[in-house]
Parts: C-alpha cells; structure tokens; sequence
C-alpha cells in the first residue's frame, strides 16, 4: 500500500525540517521525503494548510481497564487517543486490580495489540500501590512495562523510595513519582488560598507536593536512579526540579495542560470538573509552570487524562473524585495557550509532547526521515472549533472545557500501517 501525502508542511527539529514537502510512505514506512514527488500510488492525500510532526506521545493517562470499563476502556482510550492526535499512551497502575504484576501488564499489552496506538503500561510500586511492600518490579519490566509510580499516591515512605529507585536502575526505567505528602491533605479538595478560605472548602497545600519533590531528589542523589516528577503544578516545585537539574542529577518533569490553562479561580464554579489532583493553583504558580516550560525545566506536556463516570462527579464538590480527562483536548490547549501566544515554538511544542517524553520512556522514535516508521501526527495549527464533550471519543466527558473556542485542531495521525483522520481532507486519488 502506497500513500502520497501532498504539500505537507513539515516540521522535525530531530532532522531540522521545517518547509512544505511531500512524503511518500510504503506500508507505513517513510520512503521519500521531497519537494515534489511524482509517483503511481493507492492514495494520495492533498494536505495544504496543514503541519506534519512527529507524532505525540502521552505519558500520563489512566486507561481504567481493569476494573471502572464503565468510565474507559483500553479501546475507547485509544480512540480518544487517536482524536486528540497521539500514537503512544503510558497508562498508570491504579486500575482495579492495579498493574503490579506481569499478567495485568500481559493482559493490557494483549487488549491494545495491533491497534494504531502503541500502549505501554506504567507498573505500581508497591503491591496493590498499598504502599507497604515493593512489587514485583522485575517481573513487571520483563513484561514490558516502561517507568514504575504509585501514581494517584506518593510512594509512602523513604525507604521504599530507596528501593524503588535501587531496583528500577536493574531495567533502566523510571521511577514517576506523584508528589504529595498526605498528611498535609486529608480531605483536601482544593488549592490553599485565599479562594478555598472564601469557598469554604477544605485544602490541598502546594507544600504538600513540594516536600515530596524535595524527599525524592535528596534520595536520588543519594542512590542514584531516574526521577520523573509528574503533574508539577507548584512555583516551588519547578524550582526544586530546576536545581536538582542544575546538579546534573537524572531527572526530569511534566506540565499538564490544564495547570497551566487554568487557576484555582475555576473552582469558584464549583463544577466538579475543576476537582484535580493536584489542584489548580494560583496565577504565580501558572506564571512559573510557564517559565519552567520556556526555559526546559519541564520536559514534558502530559494529559493526566482522568475519566470518572457522570454519576460519581455529579456528586458534591468535597465527594467527588479528582480527575478531567484531557486527551482530547490536550494539544488545542497547548497551541492556544502556549503557541498562539509565542511561549513556546512548534519545535519546542514538538519537543515536549514527542520528542521528550519519547526518549525519557523509551517509547518508539517518531520522526519524518526515509526508512522510519510512518508515525506522525497531522495538524491545523489555525483552524478554530468549540470543545463539545458530548462529540469526544472518550466514554467520559468529565471536562471543564467544554464550551471554549481553541485554536489549532488534530487532523489526524498515522503509525503502524494505520491512519486515523478525523476531518475530511481532500483526498485526490
Ligand atoms: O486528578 C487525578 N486523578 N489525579 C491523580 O493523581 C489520579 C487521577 C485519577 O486516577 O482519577
């Protein structure tokens, strides 16, 4: 099978392309990348208007198979993957049982197979992520898992951070850590300031993340190992990222899109949609997250894509669940906030939502280059829609973007011998 994509704008700062070519890809392989290909093929694909990158890669989404099928599934995840322009999910432990063995890593590796979007389940830490004991790491890493986190908790205490990180160097892999110290947020809801002492609701202090972004590098310089600290959403916690940088150690950091998109005025709404963890934060903290991005103390954009069912967020604010779901939304959020507004280049974008988180989990190399793989992403960076929850792929639609005009639209993706539009190109052959 021959395909011919026509006048496509492509961007790869791996092989510092940026001009308009036409790439000729056979079952799925890059073979040609020219300014004008003539060629006898199945089908060609006038792609005018639109950018080619490699293709994005989200490190942080919770798929919810095993367990809640009501609110995800691996294939309604890799659906809403597809829409929102992403051919690499890793997906955290904390399903129903967790991943902390090989047959659930077995099991979700089976259930994506042969789909257009590679998954690659993240194992717990701790059995069950109960936080008492180490799981079974090394069974795990055989069976394919990419980093280890008891994502949705910290790892509970310093001595099983030692461990984790002592173990995980065996593989190579990361170790993803959620930064939060429970004891500062038993019934935290929400940001400490001046916005939950108004709204009456309980808090979730930035120190909470703070200090376990601090425990961990002090352990990792201590013993060694790869740090990932995820959803960073604290002034101070980039900063602690930004030194343990500056002292060479093996770390690195994600942004979510809707901490930087959004503050804790939100919650002044109280749609239970605003309810994240970690919180939404203040302005300072957007400002800084922002900065951390500009300078390349944040590596990566991730979703943190949390589905819950309608029933369970319709509940009261201080009841609900924490989570949005973000896969869908995700990359029209960062063109619009962070393209649109010059913070960030399409090269550094490209970076942070392919490039990075790519090469930090050893995830499949994406890049526009002859005898690659076809695996790309398609985009209209100035083309304007309205978020519509009730149009996304996802089984949820736990969202507090609904509504918004965005700029900058997934037109589709390719990887693996597949190819997923979601608007109608102008197909010429
Ligand atoms: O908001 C969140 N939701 N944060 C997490 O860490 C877990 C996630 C979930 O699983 O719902």
């Amino acid at each position: 099978m021959k395909v011919l994509l026509k006048n496509a704008y492509a961007v790869d700062p791996q092989v510092e392309l940026n001009s308009q070519y036409d790439i000729l890809i056979e079952d799925g392989i890059i073979k040609r990348v020219e300014k004008q290909i003539s060629e006898k093929v199945d089908e060609m694909i006038d792609l005018k208007g639109c950018v080619i990158v490699p293709a994005f890669a989200d490190v942080h989404v919770h798929l919810r198979e095993p367990g809640r099928e009501d609110e995800e599934t691996i294939a309604t995840g890799i659906n809403a993957a597809m829409a929102g322009g992403f051919t690499a999910l890793c997906c955290m432990p904390n399903t129903e049982p967790a991943i902390d063995c090989a047959e659930v890593v077995t099991f979700i590796k089976d259930r994506s197979a042969n789909s257009l979007v590679d998954v690659f389940p993240i194992g717990a830490v701790t059995k069950r992520r109960e936080g008492k004991e180490l799981a079974l790491l090394g069974e795990m890493a055989e069976a394919g898992v990419v980093g280890f986190s008891d994502d949705g908790n910290a790892i509970s205490n310093s001595q099983l951070v030692r461990y984790a990180f002592e173990y995980s160097s065996m593989f190579d892999l990361p170790i993803i850590e959620h930064c939060e110290d429970p004891s500062l947020t038993v019934n935290g809801v929400m940001n400490e300031s001046i916005n939950s002492t108004i709204l009456g609701l309980p808090p979730h202090p930035s120190l909470a993340e703070v200090l376990i972004a601090l425990r961990d590098v002090a352990i990792l310089k201590y013993c060694g190992g790869k740090l990932h600290l995820a959803h960073i959403s604290a002034k101070e916690t980039v900063e602690v990222l930004r030194n343990a940088k500056k002292e060479k150690l093996n770390v690195t950091g994600e942004v979510t899109p809707h901490h930087f998109s959004l503050t804790d005025d939100a919650v002044k709404s109280y749609d239970t949609n605003t309810k994240v963890n970690p919180p939404l934060r203040t302005q300072s903290d957007v400002d800084a997250l922002i900065e951390g991005l500009k300078d390349g103390t944040i590596d990566v954009i991730s979703s943190d894509h949390a589905p819950h069912s309608i029933e369970e967020k319709e509940w009261e604010f201080i009841y609900a669940p924490f989570g949005m779901i973000g896969l869908e939304t995700s990359v029209a959020l960062t063109l619009t906030k962070l393209y649109h507004t010059k913070i960030l280049s399409l090269e550094e974008i490209i970076y942070k939502m392919s490039i990075n988180p790519r090469k930090i989990f050893n995830l499949p190399k994406a890049t526009i280059q002859p005898d690659k793989t076809a695996n790309l992403t398609i985009l209209n960076l100035d083309m304007e829609w309205i978020v519509d929850k009730f149009s996304f792929k996802s089984k949820s639609i736990n969202t507090p973007f609904h509504g918004w005009k965005l700029k900058g639209k997934v037109i589709g993706v390719l990887n693996n011998q597949k190819m997923c539009l979601n608007e109608q190109l102008k197909i010429i052959k």
